[in-house]
């Protein structure tokens, strides 16, 4: 039997990369297209690479004609909730226009399989502790909109076309390769956890908490930290869902479980063996206190079961890759 393709828009990227090299490991052949303004290229080790950008419907064109892949999967994106609300026309461009780029060319030449890289910035400021996919989708920043603009515009597609999508709703991704190979390296690093390292590895003074008066057992904001690598396996788990001829849904990605930055920042005290300097400032705009995702429909549906739940896990995998990439004597 021949290899099924997967087209990686957005495959040089944090999850993007580590999704490349799942799908390679489960047999898959894979083309990264990445036009590599936040993605690097020594993080695509496997498959083809194709340097494009995803608002060039011609090359986008070029690339599917010549792979023909089955199936697409689209990571390509910013990424930056700050950002996006002082420059939300980047948003709206940059994560809903290139994606009808994306859907033109998968119609023109009958690609009919599209995973989507969605977030829980799509629910906005939940007012319950375990959101499902049911809970009301009421973004409050541009990147949360833009990726709902997504989600509306494949709802359509599926209904008018022979365009079947499946929704990935992550929560917060983190964690690295576990052989340290790939991890995460975002340019600039907004991230709790590559932040909290960077402090544990001396390469800044110290990690910022903010936000210290929370309505939350330590008063600092509480997060679902999902492994990258259990994000991956369940892209792979949608994709033969899609192929097994599965009809359009979304599922949460999340292990339905909340760390609060002083937890997070004590994990990698624990994980390290090194001190770690903290600074408590003041609140970060648009933070909701909470978000944990039920992902039980990802488990009924697809049969998702995160490998790497522990925080510890998490933390220590981001920290063995740090220490590879940025202080090798460490
Ligand atoms: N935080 C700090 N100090 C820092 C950085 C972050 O205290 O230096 C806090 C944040 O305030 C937040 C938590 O750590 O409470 C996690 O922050 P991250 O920036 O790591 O992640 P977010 O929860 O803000 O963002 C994630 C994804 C986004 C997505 C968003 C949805 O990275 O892509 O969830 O809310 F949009």
């Amino acid at each position: 039997m021949t290899k099924k393709t997967i087209l990686i828009a957005g495959g040089a990227g944090y999850i993007g990369s580590h999704m490349n090299l799942a799908a390679h490991e489960r047999g898959y052949s894979t083309v990264v297209y990445d036009n590599l303004v936040y993605g690097h290229k020594n993080a695509v080790q496997w498959g083809d690479f194709v340097l494009g950008d995803i608002a060039d419907a011609g090359q986008l064109h070029l690339a599917f004609r010549h792979f023909q892949p089955d199936a697409v999967m689209h990571f390509a994106a910013c990424t930056y909730v700050g950002e996006s609300v002082t420059d939300p026309e980047k948003y709206y461009l940059n994560n809903v226009a290139t994606t009808l780029n994306i859907l033109r060319v998968m119609r023109e030449v009958g690609c009919r399989n599209f995973i989507f890289s969605s977030t829980c910035a799509t629910y906005g400021v939940p007012r319950q502790f375990l959101i499902d996919e049911e809970y009301p989708q009421t973004p409050v920043n541009p990147y949360g909109k833009s990726k709902l603009m997504v989600e509306n515009v494949l709802a359509d597609y599926a209904t008018a076309f022979d365009l079947r999508h499946v929704n990935l709703r992550y929560f917060n991704a983190a964690g690295a390769d576990t052989q340290a190979r790939i991890g995460e390296d975002h340019n600039p690093e907004t991230h709790l956890i590559p932040l909290v390292l960077d402090a544990t590895a001396g390469r800044r003074p110290h990690v910022s908490i903010f936000g210290t008066d929370y309505d939350t057992p330590d008063g600092t904001c509480i997060r679902d930290y999902i492994h990258v690598d259990d994000l991956a396996e369940a892209h792979l788990l949608a994709l033969e869902y899609l192929f097994d001829g599965g009809e359009s849904e979304s599922f949460n990605l999340g292990n339905g479980q909340g760390y609060s930055v002083k937890e997070v920042i004590d994990c990698a005290r624990k994980v390290s063996g090194q001190e770690i300097a903290v600074v408590e400032s003041q609140r970060r705009a648009g933070d909701p206190p909470v978000l944990v995702g039920n992902a039980e429909k990802a488990a009924r549906v697809l049969g998702w079961r995160p490998a790497m739940p522990r925080l510890e896990d998490i933390v220590g995998t981001a920290w063995t890759w740090h220490k590879k990439r940025f202080c090798e004597k460490i």
